[in-house]
């Protein structure tokens, strides 16, 4: 048996059978009735002759093609079959001619003649023949381009939605702070260095990232978002990297392109990166060195993506709880973005306010457009623990139950209206011993970090840069409910 390494060899380049045998694979492990269905099939029409030009296989879909019956030509030299044949030219250069086109009962075909070597040897050739006329493949090539042409302008629609709603006009607030941001963002948006955003959540991290993608040269390509923490384990792989054909039971049949792939040009938005598994860190950090993914049962390509990561936990201090890698925490931190819980821009909190009540009144075609001083007043002093999307939920909220023409305070949900009472005074116990007053010091700092975050742990145990369990513990032994 000849290996399919030896067998084939074309000017062409094509690398796809020495591949397979490097694997060690022969075509001798080929079920015979797949191999004569892989060389009978209706769809193109092979003959195989040897050295002498003698013909040795012909499928039986060259029936009625050539002047003699199939069974007949089998043993005969090629010429006595179709008289102007190019294959023992083949046999003398040992060169494929691929893709070559030729007339056969009037018609044109499409036909690929390669020579089998052994060796070094010619020892016989190949000639494949499509029945995919050149007009029929012009007219798949027409329908690719119309899809294509499809696919352009959806791109081009949604990011004029997405892109009109996601721009830096759309980010509001001229606090220090918040001018800060959007200039270091701006600025960012003009390199392709990775840019990593820290904030609380409902800050505003995403509008960023998309704001980012909007100005920057990559905009007419792909914005991907990954949430790092809601992919299932075992699909991580699947869906970052994408997989060929038939890779794995259960697969799609014509298999799926990863994140990855889609932001090719464009940008990966990884969001909640703090919380992504160990196992993806260490996938993450190998794509980041090499650019390169490989879809699951596929080969390594080349992809040119910008990265946007996200995250609300403390990454330092996941670093040296060695939660979070220290090589990948370099790589995502190039430029920092931190953006400010609204409590720290308290003077953006009224003018933020009013760009979502003018925004969901020419939505739900209201015309509430003004505040009353004391609901004002109320908004600025609330602690906002979900920040500006509570901010945006508050306004929703109060433009359905408005029922004038302007904001009060009853409009306001209670949170927001009733000044929370004092937490308990640092020192009340009659202890002045150092130990009891670190302890209430620490005591009063969990329950402050605990209101601002709106009672979320891992909010409270990120601001006060300690483990989730530490918190737990020590809310266990300040009897913190
Ligand atoms: N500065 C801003 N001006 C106007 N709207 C804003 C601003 N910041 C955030 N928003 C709006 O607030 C909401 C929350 O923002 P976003 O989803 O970007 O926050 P996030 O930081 O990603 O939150 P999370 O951590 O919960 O995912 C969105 O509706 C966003 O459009
Ligand atoms: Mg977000």
């Amino acid at each position: 048996m000849i290996h399919a390494r030896e067998c084939v060899t074309s000017n062409t380049g094509n690398k796809g059978p020495e591949a397979s045998a490097d694997s060690g694979f022969s075509i001798a492990e080929i079920p015979g009735d797949l191999l004569t269905a892989l060389l009978d099939n209706p769809y193109e029409s092979l003959i195989l002759i040897d050295a002498e030009g003698i013909i040795r296989f012909m499928s039986s879909s060259n029936e009625g093609i050539y002047p003699i019956p199939v069974k007949d030509a089998i043993g005969r030299h090629i010429t006595e079959v179709s008289a102007d044949t190019r294959m023992p030219r083949i046999l003398q250069t040992g060169k494929a001619e691929i893709g070559r086109s030729m007339v056969l009962k009037n018609q044109h075909r499409v036909v690929a003649r390669i020579p089998l070597v052994k060796d070094g040897r010619v020892v016989g050739a190949a000639g494949k023949l499509m029945f995919m006329s050149p007009e029929k493949l012009k007219e798949l090539y027409g329908r690719i381009e119309a899809l294509k042409n499809n696919l352009d302008f959806y791109k081009e629609t949604l990011n004029q939605v997405y892109g009109s709603r996601y721009t830096f006009e759309n980010i509001i607030g001229n606090s220090a702070l918040s001018l800060q941001a959007k200039a270091l963002a701006r600025q960012a948006a003009k390199s392709d260095s990775p840019v990593l955003i820290i904030g609380e959540s409902g800050t505003g991290k995403e509008l960023f990232a998309h704001a980012i993608h909007q100005i920057s040269r990559r905009r007419n390509h792909n914005f991907v978002k990954v949430n790092s923490a809601s992919i299932p384990g075992e699909l991580i792989e699947s869906e970052l990297f994408g997989y060929e054909p038939g890779a794995f039971t259960g697969a799609r049949k014509q298999g799926k392109p990863g994140k990855f792939e889609l932001a090719h040009l464009g940008t990966i938005f990884l969001d909640e990166i703090g919380d992504m598994p160990h196992l993806l860190q260490v996938k993450l950090m190998r794509v980041l060195q090499e650019k390169e993914i490989e879809r699951i049962g596929g080969k390594p390509r080349q992809i040119d993506f910008r990265i946007i990561s996200a995250t609300n936990l403390d990454l330092e201090t996941m670093v040296r709880q060695k939660t979070f890698r220290l090589d990948l925490f370099y790589r995502l931190n190039v430029i920092i973005i931190r953006l400010p819980p609204l409590r720290d821009i308290r003077e953006d909190i009224l003018q933020i306010f009013n760009h979502f009540l003018n925004q969901l009144s020419r939505e739900n075609h209201r015309s509430i457009h003004a505040i009353s001083p004391d609901a004002a007043d109320a908004l600025r002093h609330y602690s906002w623990p979900g920040n500006i999307r509570e901010l945006r939920n508050v306004a929703e909220r109060a433009l359905i139950v408005c029922r004038g023409d302007r904001i009060e305070i009853d409009d306001l949900p209670m949170s927001v209206k009733v000044k929370r009472p004092e937490e308990p005074p640092i020192n009340n116990s009659p202890d002045s011993s150092l130990k009891a007053l670190i302890e209430n010091a620490e005591r009063a700092a969990i329950l402050q970090a605990l209101k601002a975050s709106g009672h979320n742990r891992n909010m409270a145990a990120a601001r006060l840069k300690i483990h989730r369990t530490g918190l737990y513990q020590k809310m266990k032994k300040y009897h913190i409910p």
